[in-house]
């Protein structure tokens, strides 16, 4: 079952306009959420962000809080399986085409939650491959559109060399990858780029920033350049659906010595242990120590 404008429907009933404007433009925005044991993980922070994503362009919220919660739940109750990737969508409707923004257009929404798959443990076990491209987006890669053909022409790249990421350079310099965030680990210290229009605000980055930091280990944000990811002792993707995952061959060399380092064991084990708790406990906790 799918959701779409209010209701909820098999997928094959879900029908969209020709002239809704996602279709036509790719004018919308989204999420993703992952669900563990049929509970949403992080589900506010999701939100908040969808918030964020649709003030930034200009579409109006069709729900509150309290009916998005709503409407999340009713499609993960729906799925037969428990572990689940929610995805979903607000464009700005259907209207006459003209780039300007309509007058009076519905905005569209549409959810649906395809079975969430972690990587496999072989892939944790050894670490995976990127490479390397340079980031020619557009320069609000913090709003989460649905305009994703940079991306997809960057992750199109790794694919065809079978590697699991496209990691972005911008000016020589880190962004994040096609679809998820970059960590590095120099002399034992986490980085990443800050917070900024040239990158997603990852609810995930965001999750492995507050373990670093109630766990203690040593965490900056700053520029970092392509020399200093390719001569960085560990290098991370993450993902709502990647989790932490290392990454141990750029462009066909080896970072660090070609494993997935210590920070990164801790930093996965940490995360497990943490989605165990929230999934325990059936709602959302706080991270301690
Ligand atoms: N991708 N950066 C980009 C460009 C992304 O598309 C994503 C997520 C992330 C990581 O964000 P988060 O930790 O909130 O999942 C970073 C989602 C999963 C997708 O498009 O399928």
């Amino acid at each position: 079952m799918v959701f779409l404008n209010g209701a909820f429907l098999p997928l094959e009933e879900a029908k969209v306009p020709v002239l809704d404007r996602g279709f036509i433009f790719g004018d919308g925005v989204y999420e993703v959420v992952p669900v563990y044991s049929k509970v949403p993980f992080r589900i506010e922070e999701h939100l908040a962000r969808l918030e964020r994503s649709l003030a930034a362009v200009g579409i109006r919220n069709p729900y509150t809080r309290e009916q998005w919660r709503g409407f999340i739940g009713g499609i993960v109750e729906r799925q037969p399986f428990e572990d689940q990737a929610v995805y979903f969508q607000v464009t700005r409707g259907v209207a006459k085409r003209d780039h300007a923004f309509p007058k009076h257009a519905e905005p569209t929404v549409f959810m649906m939650s395809n079975p969430l798959v972690p990587p496999a443990s072989a892939l944790v076990e050894s670490g995976a491959t990127a490479i390397s491209a340079r980031d020619n987006r557009w320069l609000r890669c913090d709003i989460k559109s649905i305009s994703l053909i940079g991306n997809v022409l960057l992750r199109e790249l790794s694919a065809e060399a079978d590697a699991v990421e496209t990691i972005l350079f911008r000016d020589g310099k880190l962004t994040e990858a096609s679809s998820s965030n970059v960590f590095i680990v120099k002399a034992g210290a986490i980085q990443s780029p800050p917070k900024n229009e040239l990158i997603l605000p990852g609810i995930t980055y965001d999750v492995v920033v507050e373990l670093a930091r109630a766990h203690g280990l040593p965490l900056e944000f700053r520029d970092i350049s392509e020399a200093e990811v390719r001569a960085a002792d560990e290098l991370w993707v993450t993902s709502s659906s990647k989790e932490v995952l290392a990454v141990v061959r750029l462009d066909g060399r080896a970072i660090g010595d070609g494993r997935p380092g210590p920070v990164f064991r801790r930093m996965y084990r940490l995360y497990q242990d943490f989605k165990h708790k929230v999934m325990r406990a059936g709602r959302r906790e706080s991270i301690s120590a």
